[in-house]
Order: structure tokens, then C-alpha cells, then sequence
């Protein structure tokens, strides 16, 4: 491993997300030699606390790591700083700015400065403002940004926020966090496509019958009421991730596996998305929100939730391209919140073939081919599956459809990189492969504002689905209509 050398400026040192996701991921990357000497990390958020008590704070987070080797986790802590500090008050950014230079000279890490937005979106402004009013940045090595979604709650918001932003970062500083685009199996769409010509050459609309996105979760809305209800499940889940992951799937075969090139294609396929009319968009998505079950309550009865609250908790949509591949080829998606288990995967479905020999009367069977399906298991598993028809085994001539399959072992799972370490490892190599570009996030908002605007005047007929079932009736509607249905069905 070649080590990265850097300074990373940390605002939300004391969230969640850090104490979960971020210290084990540099950790992670400590154990693994990606960083060493040179790297320290000032952690900010409002509170007073020591360095010692936040070094504290980072060893508490990493330690049910194992250590490749003794005094490993003590030593990491060490490179920890911590400076209470309130975001909107420029007079601060001084402190943080000497303690900064005071670090840049400890730890030698020659100028380059990673400054990192894990706060409540309302602040990403400010932040970046300062940072440059006060005189953060350096001029010796690089500054990057990273920071969390979301990324706007529309259009026009997210426009101002990359306008604000953009004073301080350029486009190429800019990291902005889609952690879908960490997962392996995410990632691995690019090799699926581009490494094997028996998949890209059937790749377009003479083969390929629809493609299906299905991110579920079974967990309802926990303690996170005050964020989502203002959110729900189409800014959540929908505008970033589910656009992202349908991005790769849909994109044209890039010139190089590079990040700029990456993004142009990437951007090109958001291009050409359907912007949905308003009757379009009331027609081709459906929301949802859960109903109480056996033993769970209500999304309406969850913690901090409005009695009478319009949030979807499940979103369901049929999306289209305008372009030569995908011509007349529906991208089904659908998402949402305490539906029947935990999974991420991607259904690829193919076209029947044209005439169905078997099928002749003569013949004694009342059989008919299944289609061709393609599933790549993002989470839990890891792999993906062919679904092709073969003979069945006996007498007689009868086709039964058989699965091709590749599951990465536990061993392989285990060893595997969480999204986090991968994203913050990119960021320090300052790739942008597995970031989404400005670009990118414009189109995907334009694309959900019509829905979103739409669903914001009319009422919405609220609860409609049952805890452990897959979303409501128009969701399988929506593709009964085209005369298809889900491939992962309970
Ligand atoms: C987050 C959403 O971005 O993704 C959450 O805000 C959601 O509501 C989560 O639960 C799902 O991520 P994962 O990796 O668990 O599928």
C-alpha cells in the first residue's frame, strides 16, 4: 500500500456517523499501510472536550477491531486533535486554522488538507465559506472537500448549496458522498459490463426486456423521525441512490475506467432520462407508507411523527430512457421502509426467445420458456446469478429454468471493504470514480422534482401497505399494467 499523506479537518467529530463508520474506516486503513506518519485528523464539533478525551472517543469506536499488531489501535488514536467549535462563528476558523499549521508541521503532511462535512445540511455552506474566508485552505498541497447527502432537498436548493460551495471548491476538490457507490457489488456492475462480451453484447433494447432495482429494508424509521419525515423515501433513497445505481446500469461503455470518463457517461445516461410531465409522473410512480402490523405501530405512530403525516416510506417507479440502447426498455425501481427483509438487488430480464420450440402442441408438455435473468446480489450476499433454461433431467422433454451462480464466501465478505473505507481511500487518492458529480445530482433532482411537486398538492391515500410485505398493491400494478411483474416476488 502506498501511504496518503494528508490532513483531514473533521466537522462532526462527535456524530454518529463518525464514531460508526469513519474512525474504523481510517483505522482500516492504518492496519493496511494506506495511512502511516503522516496523516492526523482535527475533529470539531460544538462541544468542549480534550484531545485525550476524543482519542479516547476514537479508540472506543474501533474496538472491536482486531489489531494486526499490539499497541496498533493506541497508536492510531495518537494522530486524533480535537477543537470545539461552532460553524457559524468566523472567529473560530482562526483557532482551527492555527492548530491546523501547528499539525501540518507535526505530522508533515505537506499542505494537503481533506476537510470533511459530516453536519446537518444546513451548515455545508457556512462551513465551505469560512474555510475559505478565514484562510484554511493551503496552497503547498491539495484541498478536498467530502461530504455527506444530502446534497439539496430539490432542484433550486441543491443548486444554490453547489453555488455556495463552488466559491470556496472546484468541481475536481468536491466529494460528495453516495455510500451505494461503495459497495462492492454497486461497483462491480462496471466489470459485469465492460469485462464480458457475452453480458454488454446483449446489453440494449434487442434483448433486454426491463431491468429492476429493488433497495428494501425491513427496518421502519427508528429514531430518525425528525430527519425523514421532512425527507421520505424518494429524496432519501430514490434521487441518490437508486439514480446512481440505475446510472450504471443504463450508461454507454466509457472511453477509459477513469473518473472523468466515468462521469461523462454516467452523465450522458442521466441526460437522457425521461423528464416525466406531471400526469406522466402520476401515472408511472407510486408511494406508499406502512401500515402498523402485528407488532409494530404505524409509520403515523413512530416516534416524532405527525399523526396525520404524507411522508412515503416506499416508492415504486417505472423510469425511461430516450436513447438508442434503451428505447422502449422500462427501469423498474422500488424502495422502502419495513418491507419484508433486508436486500439490495439489481434483475436484469431478457427477452424470450423470438419462437418457443418446445412449446409445439405435438409435443406433451403446456410449458413455455421463462425469461433469461440476470440478478447481481448487492446485499446481503455478494454475487450474482444467471438464470438460463435447461432440459430437465428424466424421459420426456421438459425445460426447467437453472441458475449459473456466483456468491462471494464469507471469508471473501469478511475481508471485503466497507463503503466508508473505500470512499475515504478514494478521496485521499483524490478519485472521483465512485463520487457523484454536480452534474449528475442537477439531472436526478430535475427528475424527481416533477414527482415530488406533484405529491406535495395531492392528498395522498395514506397507509397503504402492511409491515413485511413488499409495498402496495400498485407497485406490482405498475408493472402488471406492461404485462410484467417484480422478479423477486414473497
Ligand atoms: C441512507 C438512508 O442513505 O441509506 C437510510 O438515509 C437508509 O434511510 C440507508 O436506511 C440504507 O443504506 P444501506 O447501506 O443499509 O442499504
Amino acid at each position: 500500500a502506498t501511504e496518503n499523506i494528508a490532513l483531514i479537518t473533521l466537522f462532526g467529530a462527535a456524530g454518529d456517523l463518525a464514531h460508526r463508520k469513519l474512525y474504523p474506516s481510517l483505522f482500516k486503513l492504518y492496519q493496511k499501510g494506506y495511512l502511516a506518519d503522516h496523516f492526523a485528523l482535527l475533529g470539531t464539533s460544538r462541544r468542549e472536550k480534550s484531545d485525550e478525551e476524543f482519542q479516547a472517543l476514537v479508540a472506543d469506536s474501533i474496538k472491536d477491531i482486531k489489531e494486526t499488531k499490539a499497541g496498533e489501535a493506541a497508536a492510531f488514536a495518537k494522530h486524533f486533535f480535537y477543537q470545539a467549535h461552532d460553524v457559524t462563528k468566523p472567529e473560530h476558523y482562526d483557532v482551527l486554522k492555527d492548530r491546523l499549521a501547528e499539525l501540518d508541521q507535526q505530522f508533515v503532511t505537506k499542505g494537503n488538507r481533506l476537510f470533511y462535512m459530516s453536519v446537518a445540511p444546513q451548515f455545508f455552506g457556512v462551513i465551505a465559506m469560512n474555510i475559505k474566508k478565514q484562510g484554511l485552505l493551503t496552497d503547498e498541497g491539495y484541498n478536498r472537500l467530502i461530504m455527506e447527502k444530502p446534497f439539496g432537498r430539490d432542484f433550486a436548493s441543491a443548486k444554490e448549496l453547489n453555488d455556495e460551495l463552488s466559491q470556496t471548491f472546484e468541481e475536481n476538490q468536491i466529494f460528495r458522498i453516495d455510500h451505494y457507490l461503495g459497495k462492492e457489488m454497486v461497483q462491480n456492475i462496471q466489470a459485469l459490463r465492460f469485462g464480458n462480451t457475452i453480458i454488454e453484447s446483449l446489453w440494449n433494447n434487442r434483448y433486454i426486456d426491463n431491468i429492476q432495482v429493488t433497495l428494501s429494508e425491513k427496518l421502519g424509521v427508528e429514531e430518525r423521525a425528525g430527519y425523514y419525515d421532512n425527507s421520505g423515501a424518494l429524496r432519501d433513497m430514490v434521487q441518490n441512490h437508486i439514480m446512481q445505481v440505475v446510472a450504471q446500469l443504463a450508461m454507454e461503455q466509457p472511453v477509459s475506467f477513469t473518473d472523468s470518463d466515468v462521469r461523462v457517461e454516467k452523465i450522458k445516461a442521466l441526460r437522457s432520462l425521461r423528464v416525466y410531465t406531471p400526469s406522466e409522473a402520476a401515472s408511472n410512480f407510486v408511494r406508499g407508507q406502512y401500515d402498523a402490523g402485528a407488532d409494530t405501530p404505524a409509520y403515523r405512530d413512530a416516534d416524532g411523527v405527525p399523526a396525520d403525516s404524507a411522508t412515503e416510506t416506499f416508492v415504486a417507479a417505472k423510469l425511461l430512457f430516450d436513447n438508442y440502447r434503451w428505447s422502449g426498455v422500462p427501469f423498474y425501481v422500488r424502495t422502502g421502509k419495513k418491507l419484508a427483509d433486508k436486500f439490495t438487488r439489481i434483475d436484469v430480464v431478457f427477452k424470450k426467445p423470438l419462437i418457443d420450440i418446445f412449446a409445439n402442441p405435438r409435443m406433451t408438455s403446456d410449458q413455455s420458456l421463462k425469461s433469461n435473468v440476470l440478478t447481481i446480489y448487492v446485499e446481503p450476499e455478494s454475487g450474482f446469478a444467471l438464470r438460463v433454461n435447461a432440459k430437465s433431467t428424466g424421459q420426456g422433454f421438459k425445460t426447467e429454468p437453472v441458475d449459473l451462480k456466483f456468491l462471494q464466501s464469507a471469508a471473501e465478505k469478511k475481508e471485503a471493504p466497507e463503503p466508508y473505507e473505500r470512499l475515504f481511500h478514494d478521496a485521499l487518492e483524490g478519485n472521483h470514480t465512485n463520487f457523484a458529480s454536480w452534474a449528475e445530482i442537477a439531472y436526478s433532482w430535475k427528475f424527481v422534482d416533477v414527482v415530488r411537486k406533484l405529491w406535495d398538492i395531492e392528498e395522498p391515500q395514506f397507509p397503504n401497505y402492511a409491515p413485511g410485505s413488499m409495498g402496495p398493491a400498485a407497485s406490482d400494478e405498475l408493472l402488471a399494467r406492461d404485462g410484467r411483474a417484480w422478479i423477486y416476488k414473497l
